[in-house]
């Protein structure tokens, strides 16, 4: 008898497609990240050590895509603990933008590929006017893991569907260590930081936590039936969640999505908002979750279907949809955030019968500039 074997079913482990499984993957893929790297309070990113650190007085976190978001969150993290000036730049503009490098200047590249070309023309570049380089990278060998200085590793193994997540939440989890560990390394105490591994450590169950939600995220997904646009918005750390769930969306739904600071809604966004219209809102931050909440309830005003995603302790009586995280610091709330939102997307996407693994238009790995 003849038993048929599909090689690509048998690939994506029972999911329907890599994306999902890649979705569910998260939880190992962050352990495997963190594992032999935190140690109590000790931090092993022992590579670090062949850079003279001391002396950086500028530095520049470049990327693209879904990667660039994990460099606006590590300049974010970055930029609160060290006092020294640093910018997070695409690396498509950032190559072509002549920067002020030199040998006190470092530059952190992260990439899933490790092979798409502007990052990896930014590299040569800033290597030849002499920066200290630091890359974060999930495949092994990859062109731009050999070009750098250091490369630490996300241990987030293959990822297959163009739309990046396990590796986006991996490279979250290790740049909260490599920045830790820069703080250490030039003598700047981080208050938090025994929550913040403590958090980590816990950041799995955390995220499982999340996955069990998919039949949530699928019935909100379903508010975009009959829409064509949805607005992504939240403040400080929020926006990079807030930038991630708006790219998710567009890739695999190919619903235009806006990503907004909830503050600057007043100046442009808010006269698109009208009888439901989709508004995704962040408020996880507690300095500002209060101010965000008062520009969502704007929108409820003008009619939007609002589903905000908060805390459990944060007031919120006038909203129908809501999602409560657990419980982890403020600092590290963009991972459980980001998994709710690839959820999602990727069910906004098999409702719009999209091809999710494979998105018109787009390449797991962008080789030409
Ligand atoms: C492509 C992929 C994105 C990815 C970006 C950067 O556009 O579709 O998912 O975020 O490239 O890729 P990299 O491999 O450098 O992280």
């Amino acid at each position: 008898t003849h038993i048929p074997y599909d090689i690509e079913a048998a690939q994506k482990g029972g999911y329907d497609t890599f994306m999902l499984k890649e979705i569910y993957e998260q939880p190992e893929a962050i352990r495997e990240t963190l594992r032999g790297r935190v140690e109590k309070e000790k931090i092993h990113l022992e590579d670090l050590e062949k850079l003279d650190l001391e002396k950086i007085n500028r530095v520049y976190f470049v990327a693209c895509g879904t990667a660039w978001h994990a460099g606006i969150y590590a300049n974010s993290l970055f930029q609160k603990w060290i006092d020294v000036p640093s910018i997070c730049v695409a690396a498509s503009e950032f190559r072509y933008s002549d920067p002020h490098i030199d040998d006190k200047t470092l530059c952190v590249y992260i990439s899933q590929s490790g092979e798409t070309a502007d990052t990896l023309a930014a590299l040569k570049m800033s290597k030849e006017k002499g920066a200290q380089t630091i890359s974060i990278v999930n495949v092994l060998g990859s062109s731009i893991s050999r070009a750098s200085d250091v490369t630490l590793y996300t241990c987030a193994g293959p990822e297959i569907a163009v739309a990046s997540t396990k590796a986006f939440t991996t490279q979250l989890a290790l740049v909260t260590l490599l920045i830790l560990k820069m703080a250490e390394l030039r003598h700047t105490t981080v208050d938090c930081k025994a929550e913040l591994l403590e958090g980590l450590k816990r950041m799995p169950e955390v995220v499982s936590e999340m996955l069990d939600k998919h039949e949530l995220m699928k019935q909100y997904a379903a508010f975009l039936k009959n829409q064509e646009d949805a607005y992504f918005i939240g403040r400080q750390l929020d926006y990079v969640s807030v930038l991630e769930g708006a790219l998710k969306l567009k890739e695999v739904s190919y619903v235009h999505a806006d990503a907004y600071f909830a503050g600057e809604l007043k100046h442009g966004a808010i006269a698109l908002i009208e009888k439901d219209t989709v508004v995704i809102a962040m408020a996880t931050q507690p300095e500002v979750a209060a101010k965000t909440i008062s520009n969502i309830e704007e929108t409820m005003a003008r009619g939007a279907n609002v589903i905000l995603i908060t805390t459990k302790d944060q007031p919120a009586p006038k909203f129908k949809y809501v999602i409560r995280i657990p419980d982890v610091h403020p600092l590290l709330a963009v991972i459980p955030v980001t998994i709710l939102l690839q959820l999602f997307a990727y069910y906004a996407a098999v409702e719009k019968g999209r091809d999710v693994d494979k998105p018109r238009n787009l390449a797991k790995s962008v080789t030409v500039e």
